[in-house]
């Protein structure tokens, strides 16, 4: 079969990843999407299901350090637009490991841009037509003091955890690219995403499922800290359209104007999971245990995304509540997947996260 384009993502068996793919496969028959994805610990297949058996869906597992591999790959399959979302994604873990986020998300980044630089480059067309989209994330740009402005795409980089230094020399790797050699770059910066599918060590699975399994809810420092939320599908759908519509060599800021400070969120969260198990409201307040707080703990992130919906015309589709209670529902009928995606290598992982505090 030929397809009208030949789109690579990597990173599609994780959180956001897997939305991506299915909107793109769902939405788009004539292209054909490939997943590219190491399936670390974040990795899970079964993200995919519903998706795995059509005509314009293919998933190769691969490192996205392998440049031989991916440049064969891009060859093989004549790639002509990439969307880069592939990582190592969790701050907790970049502090006890920040050498493998250095590997992953600087070196992976570096080979999957020069990849596409020579594979492109070697095309009688060149870059026209073609596109190199990668996802980065509002962390780059710092910590917001409470009575700061909004992060907008002018605020100047200054990560301060191993995951952010990481995704900031990645986003600075790929804009040399552009300026040096004119691959069609695009970058955006996301606010914190929630929704099905994510691995239940981020704040919101972690904590619905511990409710529901009645362990302590490890709240970090006083809970103080403000984080930004947007429905991961309102994400894909911003991704859909800047991958489509956006201007090459921009940078668009994603999220929904939707701050959280941690332990009201986590109210939210208790209350819900509450109602819908059927408890009395207040049930599981008791579980709220005040630990030591993460080191260099960043305290408040807020993305301006003037810029996209003015120019682009995206705007979130979901009510924090509505998306809330679709989340914690989703996580409440899908005991399965939390048991599998967090049996073997995890569940060692977090009993050491826990015993250290
Ligand atoms: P995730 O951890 O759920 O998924 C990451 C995926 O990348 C996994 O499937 C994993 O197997 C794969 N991967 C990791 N190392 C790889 C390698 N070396 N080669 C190939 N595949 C590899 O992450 P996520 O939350 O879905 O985030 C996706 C992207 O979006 C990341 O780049 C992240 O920085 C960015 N982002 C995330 C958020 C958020 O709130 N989760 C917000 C803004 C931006
Ligand atoms: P997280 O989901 O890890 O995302 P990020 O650190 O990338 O923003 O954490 C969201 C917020 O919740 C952050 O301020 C840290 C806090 N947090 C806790 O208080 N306890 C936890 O167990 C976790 C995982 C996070």
């Amino acid at each position: 079969m030929n397809f009208k384009r030949n789109i690579l993502i990597t990173g599609g068996a994780g959180f956001i990843g897997s939305h991506v793919v299915r909107l793109m496969v769902n939405k788009y028959p004539e292209y054909r999407i490939i997943n590219l994805d190491k399936l670390t610990y974040a990795g899970n297949l079964a993200n995919l299901n519903d998706v795995e058996d059509r005509p314009n869906y293919r998933f190769v597992k691969l490192d996205i350090c392998d440049f031989e591999q991916l440049y064969a790959l891009m060859q093989e399959l004549r790639i002509d637009g990439v969307i880069h979302l592939a990582a190592e994604s969790h701050v907790d873990r970049s502090i006890k490991e920040p050498f493998t986020f250095a590997r992953t998300n600087v070196m992976g980044t570096l080979s999957l841009l020069q990849a596409a630089k020579c594979y492109w480059e070697s095309l009688p067309e060149g870059f026209t037509g073609k596109r190199f989209y990668h996802i980065s994330t509002d962390e780059v740009y710092g910590a917001l003091e409470f009575d700061d402005r909004l992060f907008t795409e002018q605020t100047p980089y200054n990560p301060h955890s191993p995951y952010s230094a990481s995704k900031a020399a990645s986003d600075h790797f790929v804009r040399a690219y552009h300026d040096t050699y004119g691959l069609p770059i695009i970058v955006t910066n996301c606010s914190n995403n929630y929704g099905p599918y994510q691995f239940p060590e981020k704040l919101i699975p972690l904590f619905i499922n511990n409710i529901r399994l009645r362990r302590p809810l490890p709240v970090y420092g006083r809970g103080e800290n403000v984080r930004d939320w947007l429905y991961v599908e309102d994400h894909a759908r911003a991704i859909d359209l800047i991958f489509h519509a956006g201007k090459t060599a921009e940078t668009y800021n994603i999220g929904g104007f939707n701050e959280w400070k941690n332990i009201d969120l986590i109210r939210v969260i208790i209350k819900t999971v509450d109602r819908l198990l059927g408890n009395p409201e207040g049930y599981s307040d008791e579980l709220i245990t005040f630990v030591k707080d993460r080191a260099g703990h960043d305290l408040r992130y807020a993305i301006d995304s003037t810029k996209l919906q003015r120019e682009l015309g995206w705007e979130p589709s979901l009510q924090f509540e509505e998306g809330i209670e679709k989340t914690v529902r989703w996580y409440l009928d899908n005991e399965a997947w939390i048991e599998q995606v967090t049996s073997g290598e995890y569940a060692r992982y977090y009993e050491a996260m826990y015993h250290d505090r």
